[in-house]
């Protein structure tokens, strides 16, 4: 946990953003696999780390915009629970940890909503993206689970958005943790990537790495020959030599602060020249988005400034033809990259989506694109100092879309499909680093992962 001092500050700046009102932030409660005592990894919630930094389950904080009050509130663990956990600290002891002066039970919160209800005080909450916490707030508003989304507090979650999307030094040195887990992770796994081997071996080490550095995976490893599929979590296939093996993984710190990383390498350790050739333009691509990646700038920009390095590259391979302008502005490009650039990461992987995507990667002047491609571009906003976003273009060759558009004759005018018909057999390559905007620029996170084909096939080498 950061001290005391950085949730008090946090607190304080939610109330004073959100005005006036009961903001209510749930814990996440133990979630039950496959019967009720066999639970998953306890995952918290991250709005609810963020201000209160509190890692038990059935939690729920409480902050009173109008009297300036923090209360926490649950249930203290009897002696029932006590001998299967060993003692653990009271709800009073763990408020007073993280600055929280008022504490009570569950029934108390009851009664504490339905003052507020009965005096029409405003009361905020997010919406909940687990069913068990949809069915709490439910049951504590008197309100029927199916209207709890359509009244959750825009007002909450643009506070919450300006707050967390600008992280703090301490911030920064927990997401650099995490990277350097990745690096050992990614490292580690470029290593193993010899023929005869299975995905799921590889993906099973880079989630023992992840544990090795003391938290879980950010999200399901992406370990494949098949990276034409984007997130294509099947491990089965047998690793072979002429396939390109994409590894898309992070992991989380104790705190959960996250990495997201993605590297491409050619099975056996050695580049052929297709695969060269296709990597050396994602790469450019990479690098592009990071050269202008500063204040200032949107980042549907930096995502038009990438494709602008993809769509040359793929010019001068023969795959597509006409004026580079007019391919990047009617989006042909985007066959080979259904996707956006990147996203924000932080307390979560895709850092604050369930707030809804477009409240935090896009505002009232940056609005999403329609168009294929840029259109799944999770973050386009104008960015800030102290931003975190992922840097991740790609390339993939996906038969059934480029057999759809070819059929369609869609961008047609953009696109050579007899020369495209001789890549289909390829898979796919994605590139992605963790990145910070700073005052003047932005510093590619963490320590450098192997990058370019020299530094992958030395380090494949060794
Ligand atoms: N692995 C998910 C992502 O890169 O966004
Ligand atoms: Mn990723
Ligand atoms: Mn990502």
């Amino acid at each position: 946990m950061f001290s005391k001092e950085t949730y008090i500050a946090r607190r304080n700046q939610l109330r004073k953003d959100v005005g006036q009102g009961i903001i209510i932030i749930q814990g996440n409660h133990e979630a039950s696999c496959n019967y009720p005592d066999n639970t998953y990894y306890f995952r918290q919630d991250s709005t609810f780390l963020y201000f209160f930094g509190l890692q038990r389950e059935d939690l729920i904080g409480v902050l009173d915009c109008d009297n300036g009050q923090d209360y926490l509130f649950a249930n203290d663990y009897d002696i029932d629970d006590i001998i299967w956990t060993g003692p653990l600290p009271s709800v009073a002891d763990l408020a007073a940890s993280v600055g929280v002066t008022n504490s009570g039970s569950l029934a108390d919160l009851q009664v504490f909503c339905n003052k507020g209800i009965a005096q029409a005080r405003r009361i905020h909450y997010l919406p909940p993206y687990r069913a068990d916490n949809k069915l709490q707030l439910s049951k504590l508003l008197g309100m029927k689970p199916c209207a709890i989304d359509k009244y959750a507090s825009m007002d909450l979650i643009k506070a919450c958005v300006k707050q967390r999307s600008i992280k703090s030094a301490e911030e920064i040195a927990e997401i650099e943790k995490a990277i350097a887990t990745a690096y050992n992770m990614h490292v580690g796994a470029m290593k193993m990537a010899m023929p005869g081997r299975y995905e799921y071996e590889l993906a099973g080490f880079m989630e023992g790495q992840a544990w090795m550095g003391n938290g879980p995976l950010s999200f399901p490893v992406i370990m494949t020959i098949h990276g034409e599929t984007l997130h294509n979590h099947n491990h089965n296939h047998k690793l072979e030599l002429g396939r390109m093996l994409v590894m898309d993984a992070g992991c989380e710190t104790e705190m959960n602060y996250c990495s997201d990383i993605t590297r491409s390498v050619p099975v056996g350790g050695k580049f052929n020249d297709r695969q060269r050739t296709i990597y050396e333009i994602v790469l450019n691509a990479n690098l592009e988005a990071a050269r202008v990646t500063r204040p200032g700038i949107t980042y549907q920009e930096v995502h038009t400034a990438a494709s602008r390095v993809l769509a040359q590259g793929y010019k001068d391979l023969g795959i597509l033809k006409g004026n580079l302008d007019d391919i990047v502005a009617n989006g042909a490009h985007s066959l080979l990259m259904p996707h956006g650039l990147g996203h924000m990461m932080g307390l979560d992987v895709h850092d604050m989506e369930n707030y809804g995507q477009i409240n935090v990667g896009y505002d009232d002047e940056i609005r999403p694109s329609e168009q294929f491609g840029l259109g799944s571009l999770r973050c386009g906003r104008r960015l800030q100092p102290g931003f975190v976003i992922t840097d991740e273009p790609g390339c993939y060759f996906i038969p059934a879309l480029i057999d759809k558009w070819h059929a369609e004759g869609t961008n047609k005018e953009f696109i050579n499909f007899d020369e495209l018909e001789k890549w289909k057999d390829f898979g796919g390559i994605r590139i992605e680093d963790d990145i910070l905007v700073t005052d003047t620029g932005c510093r590619v996170l963490g320590k450098p992962i192997p990058k370019t084909v020299a530094e992958i096939e030395a380090t494949m080498a060794e």
